[in-house]
């Protein structure tokens, strides 16, 4: 069918073109490393919401030298939090990660694993919840960013509601995290705002956009 189809272009290229970030490294069984990649998934998801990727690079680094693991950040200071975001901007964004680790590390037994119980964080929203759930757990959920908007609005000139609900129904239900950071990173590269590269992207034949010429029409999240 049509949306396997598109289940199977986006992580077969996904699969081809992903950069190697630092977030990225290969998951592993052992359950210790399943709560310390959600960590890690967590705090680069969160960096990521307001800055390109290639800033995000060095304070995240950086930042998981200092606090390699959830416990770790729940002993830290607001002071030394704010430091090391300093230059990051959306400051409220490093109080978050902060009263989340402290939040999780009290409340939580182990690292929330689901939607739900992730959008009981203070600071997590439904993105982050989607992101951290599909990324590290491998729950079958949505994460929409700006760039997931764009790029299904794109394929399927759908409008607010709908397109949530279009990426609830797209997401590939055995690698939701690889299908999501490929539509992520398929909006990044290749469905970018203007000058769009349709030629190289993995869904030209199935564009709604493209089929109607209006692929390189900019697209702005405030448009739906
Ligand atoms: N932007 C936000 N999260 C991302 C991710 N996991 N991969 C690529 N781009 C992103």
């Amino acid at each position: 069918s049509e949306k396997l189809e598109i289940r199977e272009s986006i992580l077969h290229w996904y699969h081809r073109n992903k950069r190697d970030l630092p977030w990225r490294r290969d998951q592993e069984e052992d359950h210790d490393d399943v709560d310390r990649r959600a960590y890690e998934v967590w705090v680069s998801e969160v960096m990521l919401q307001q800055t390109r990727v290639a800033t995000v690079i060095d304070y995240y680094n950086r930042w998981i030298l200092k606090w390699p693991t959830i416990l770790h950040l729940s002993s830290a200071s607001l002071e030394e939090v704010n430091e090391m975001w300093a230059g990051l901007g959306y400051y409220r964004r490093a109080r978050f990660l902060l009263e989340g680790a402290k939040f999780i590390v009290k409340e939580a037994n182990g690292f929330p694993k689901n939607v739900s119980a992730l959008r009981k964080v203070p600071g997590i929203g439904d993105y982050t919840a989607g992101a951290v759930a599909s990324i590290a757990f491998k729950e079958a959920v949505p994460a929409v960013d700006g760039n997931v908007v764009r790029v299904l609005a794109r394929l399927r000139a759908v409008s607010a509601n709908p397109r949530e609900k279009l990426a609830g129904q797209l997401v590939d239900p055995s690698r939701p995290g690889d299908f999501n950071q490929g539509l992520m990173e398929l909006g990044a590269t290749i469905c970018t705002p203007s000058n769009p590269s349709c030629s190289r992207c993995p869904l030209s034949s199935q564009c709604c956009a493209l089929s109607n010429s209006r692929s390189h029409e900019s697209i702005s999240v405030t448009d739906y």
